[in-house]
């Protein structure tokens, strides 16, 4: 295989930790990708929830366009921009929390509330208070913060020794919390709904439980948004539901619609036990991205795009409800909230996943046996429709 040979084998001369599927994208539109040949495929995987416009999204280009336009598109932090200013400002007000720090990914922002929680336990408990809680089945990611709070020992056992002060927690045992040491615990953190373990959605009542305990016992409440985060539940933030705010919240994937880029949102009293020189980042929140992030935040977060959000999802659960009447016992279970659906099968996922591909179908499997469908927002109801109807038959 010669350096320029990059067909011959799948993936090429990239390092083959993914084992990525046939087709070669070319092009994308709207909810389709469009591969060398021409063939376009319906698109429910969204980039494992990053698109959330779509491919070829208008609000995208334009603030792309702007920023070169404007020949801004990276400065580094050691200077101020306004796209970035204005962003922290956006997403500060949407959620109620009063910081902002922008990094490149998911993982990126998980390490940075990592290093938030701890700096602020150590001012309120000092060294011993350091323990981060996640919860059984929980993915936060792949660096070595966030992998040690990752409850997958295959991703994890290659890598040992992990950080230290990971601990794992049953989240559906209501007395779990009152096994922990509160001197040591920094923070608890969860996914409102848990992606790649499956797609479980926590009940309101465990994150407002999770919400009480960190309160009561000087504790912080870490919120893992970035897959659910971001419109996805038809809720700009997945923990409105519960109506609570937690004191750390990350945020990634749709965030610049595309485009890298990770946040934490931090309340005040966070904020102020941090010190210049904390933490921090060559990339993250530069003009172009943050810009992006500006115009892909501000459309989800209109009113009425998040109430269509709801109601084509209301149409997707119904239109999956009549596949698993129809076939008794196919789909056991179907867990979400808004566009992010998990199908429980009998069976494994992979088969069908392959079989959806062949059709002109992309889907990602959540575990062994879960297919999981994650549209753009702005998916319309024939694309939910036909997307259904693919995959009934592939469910066989
Ligand atoms: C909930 C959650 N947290 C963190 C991550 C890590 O994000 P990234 O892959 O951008 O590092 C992911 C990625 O799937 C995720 O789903």
């Amino acid at each position: 295989m010669s350096p320029d040979d990059s067909s011959a084998e799948p993936g090429g001369f990239r390092l083959d930790v993914y084992g990525p599927a046939d087709p070669v994208f070319v092009k994308g539109d709207g909810a389709h990708l469009i591969d060398e040949d021409g063939r376009r495929y319906l698109d429910f995987t969204s980039g494992i929830a990053v698109t959330a416009l779509g491919h070829d999204s208008p609000v995208m280009s334009d603030a792309i366009q702007a920023a070169l336009d404007a020949g801004l598109v990276h400065t580094s932090n050691l200077y101020r921009t306004r796209p970035a200013e204005e962003l922290a400002a956006l997403l500060t007000r949407e959620s109620g929390l009063h910081r902002a720090f922008f990094c490149n990914s998911g993982g990126e922002a998980v390490e940075a509330c990592i290093k938030f929680a701890r700096r602020w336990a150590r001012s309120v408990g000092g060294e011993d208070k350091h323990e981060i809680v996640a919860l059984r089945g929980s993915f936060h990611g792949r660096l070595f913060g966030s992998l040690a709070l990752t409850d997958r020992p295959a991703y994890q056992d290659p890598f040992r020794p992990l950080m230290p002060g990971a601990r794992f927690i049953d989240p559906t045992d209501p007395d779990v919390l009152e096994t922990l040491d509160p001197q040591r615990v920094a923070a608890v953190i969860a996914e409102p709904i848990q992606g790649e373990g499956g797609v479980r959605p926590l009940s309101s009542e465990t994150l407002r439980r999770l919400r009480q305990w960190t309160r009561e016992h000087e504790s912080l409440l870490i919120l893992d948004e970035v897959q659910c985060g971001l419109g996805r539940t038809g809720r700009l933030f997945a923990h409105q539901e519960a109506e609570i705010r937690p004191d750390l919240l990350a945020l990634a994937k749709p965030l610049a619609g595309g485009l890298p880029m990770g946040a934490v949102l931090l309340s005040e009293a966070v904020a102020d036990t941090i010190r210049r020189g904390d933490h921090g980042t060559t990339f993250g929140g530069g003009p172009l991205v943050a810009g992006v992030a500006h115009a892909v935040v501000s459309t989800i977060a209109d009113p009425a795009f998040m109430a269509e959000v709801r109601e084509k999802g209301a149409h997707l659960l119904a239109l999956l409800e009549a596949v698993q009447q129809e076939r008794p016992g196919r789909i056991r279970e179907i867990r979400g909230r808004g566009l992010m659906w998990g199908l429980e099968l009998e069976g494994e996922s992979g088969p069908v996943v392959e079989k959806a591909l062949d059709e002109g179908l992309l889907l990602v499997g959540a575990g062994p046996d879960v297919v999981r469908l994650l549209p753009p927002l702005t998916v319309t109801r024939p694309e939910l429709e036909r997307a259904v109807e693919i995959l009934t038959r592939c469910l066989g």
